[in-house]
């Protein structure tokens, strides 16, 4: 038997519900704000994601899903949405129509980690993306976007964490505190920081290994290197959160995994979930378009792992669900009257009920079963002494009340009930 790729999952129709859900909430939150659905591809060439995302992080060091296509081309499998977006909104001078262009994308993403609970192979994102204003208010919309979505979805307890990692300006000056600062500590290094250590030190703030947390846990950090400008503006975004009644935590560690953030950084976490407790992150980018050969044009976004926040509602009791129950079954006691059933079923669906009929020439007793456990809230069963004189019984699986209604108006009665019960 051939099974799923490690670290892949399949998503079976009785949870499917719990991604419709989740997905409608993402969808309609995204209007609300202003943001329309942009979709890329699944796979972009090499280049975007070693220049957007950065070649000395985790993502384009040992994460992707490179291959060469049939004509000898690099390709990958998008690790992330942000950079795809912003080639899209290159690619389609999306900044023509006026500034600012607000996107939202939801989709899966890949990522070769090794999988563990909250860390897949093939995973989806819902992220927005926002270009052309470097506004503070801005960055706190994108947040309260991120927050209201986790609300809106059921999540109880979890925290954002806020810090700003400034603009090349202050980024420089850091660079020369931190080398000076860590240089001497080299040894107690992991290989990979150890590596990269000049070609991008802040990069260690993000490594998990265990010898480069204590290391970094002294470091200086970015944000007491802020430029007046960053600072200024780092001020702003929380009086905005403020503003909004949305509570942080600041975090002058948090520097996010790809290289492209400047200024506003933040995450969001649930610590029910274990070891990968991010169930969001996102940022300012104002860097990022120039970078895949645009004008200087800002951004911020963010991006939330749906399984994680699946897993987070999971921990917190539950996740809603939108289910498929059925309207109605169509039941036939003799196989005599097939086409009834037939004909009736169509019309059934074509009134806009969710309908269905038993496949199989099942017992009467068998096709009830079929009904309950399907579910659905009515069946029509058709049985030859009333179809004898035109009717048929339609009966209410919940309160087992059963009416004889005449075949040719089924759907106008099923209807007129639906209706009474709304
Ligand atoms: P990221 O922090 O790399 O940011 O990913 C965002 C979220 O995707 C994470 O917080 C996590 O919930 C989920 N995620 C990441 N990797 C995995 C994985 N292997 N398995 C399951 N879930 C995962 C970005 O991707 C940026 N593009 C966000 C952004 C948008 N920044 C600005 N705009």
């Amino acid at each position: 038997m051939i099974s799923r790729p490690r670290g892949t999952e399949d998503v079976l129709p009785e949870e499917v519900g719990k991604w419709y859900f989740i997905e409608e909430k993402a969808r309609l939150l995204s209007w609300q704000y202003g943001y329309r659905e942009i979709r890329t591809p699944i796979f972009e060439h090499t280049e975007l994601f070693d220049r957007g995302v950065g070649d000395t992080t985790d993502i384009v060091e040992k994460e992707m899903y490179t291959f060469k296509d049939r004509s000898g081309r690099s390709l990958t499998l998008r690790p992330e949405g942000t950079a795809p977006v912003a080639r899209a909104f290159l690619e389609h001078h999306l900044e023509a129509k006026g500034l600012p262009v607000k996107l939202f994308y939801l989709g899966p993403m890949f990522r070769y980690g090794r999988p563990q609970a909250g860390r897949l192979r093939q995973f989806h994102q819902f992220g927005v993306e926002a270009f052309g204003s470097p506004d503070p208010s801005l960055d706190a919309e994108v947040i309260d976007l991120a927050v209201a979505f986790l609300e809106a979805v059921g999540l109880k307890r979890f925290r954002l964490l806020l810090n700003s990692v400034g603009c090349p300006l202050c980024r420089g000056e850091h660079r020369e505190r931190l080398l000076s600062y860590l240089i001497p500590l080299r040894e107690r290094l992991c290989p990979t920081c150890r590596a990269r250590l000049e070609r991008n030190p802040l990069r260690i703030f993000d490594c998990k290994e265990e010898s480069c947390q204590q290391v970094v846990a002294s470091a200086p950090t970015i944000t007491s290197s802020l430029c007046p400008e960053c600072r200024e503006h780092f001020h702003q975004v929380q009086g905005y959160l403020g503003l909004l009644g949305i509570d942080f935590v600041l975090e002058p560690r948090l520097v996010r995994g790809l290289d492209y953030y400047t200024r506003t950084a933040f995450e969001l976490v649930v610590e029910e979930i274990g070891a990968q407790s991010a169930i969001g992150g996102g940022g300012r980018y104002d860097g990022l378009v120039e970078l895949l050969g645009g004008k200087p044009i800002p951004g911020i976004g963010f991006a939330l792992g749906l399984e994680r926040v699946l897993l987070a509602l999971e921990a917190q009791g539950g996740v809603p669900s939108r289910d498929l129950v059925l309207d109605v079954l169509v039941v036939q006691t003799s196989s005599l009257l097939k086409d009834k059933a037939v004909t009736l079923l169509k019309r059934l669906r074509a009134a806009g009920l969710k309908a269905d009929r038993d496949y199989l020439d099942r017992s009467l007793k068998a096709q009830m079963k079929y009904a309950n456990r399907y579910p659905a809230r009515k069946v029509v069963i058709l049985g030859e002494e009333e179809m004898s004189q035109g009717m048929a019984v339609v009966r209410d699986l919940a309160s087992g009340v059963q009416e004889t209604i005449p075949y040719d108006r089924i759907e106008e009665h099923i209807l007129k009930a639906e209706e009474g019960d709304n």
